[in-house]
């Protein structure tokens, strides 16, 4: 699969999430405060709880449920209870609007080699 045209940049408020099912992948799309947009897996890997609809906090996701919060550049829970990471998807920008692959995941371990 290809990159898919989610939405307009304009559609995320900062620090906030939105949820995008691609390929029957759910992704948490997400603006932090910095202005920078991430697309992370958005079912938190504690439960079966929809990210998107937690806090985001300067890099983080936070689940509500129990509070675990993730990093949005790398997937990696920095609290307990959840200890295994979400996924992270490449995100462009192009004229606008944000344009996500489900299948471009980035490799995370790579980056902090
Ligand atoms: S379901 Fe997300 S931290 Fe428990």
């Amino acid at each position: 699969m290809t990159a898919t045209k989610v939405f307009p940049l304009t559609d995320l408020a900062p620090d906030a999430a939105k949820r995008v099912v691609l390929d029957g992948i759910p992704i948490a799309v997400v603006l932090d405060s910095a202005g920078i947009v991430h697309a992370i897996g958005d079912t938190c890997t504690h439960g079966d709880i929809s990210l998107s609809e937690g806090f985001v906090e300067d890099d983080t996701l936070e689940c509500w449920a129990h509070g675990s919060k993730f990093e949005l550049t790398t997937g990696k829970p920095l609290s307990l209870p959840a200890y295994e990471p979400v996924p992270v998807f490449a995100v462009e920008i192009i004229d606008g609007d944000i344009w996500i692959d489900p299948e471009a995941r980035i490799d995370t371990e790579k980056k902090q080699a």
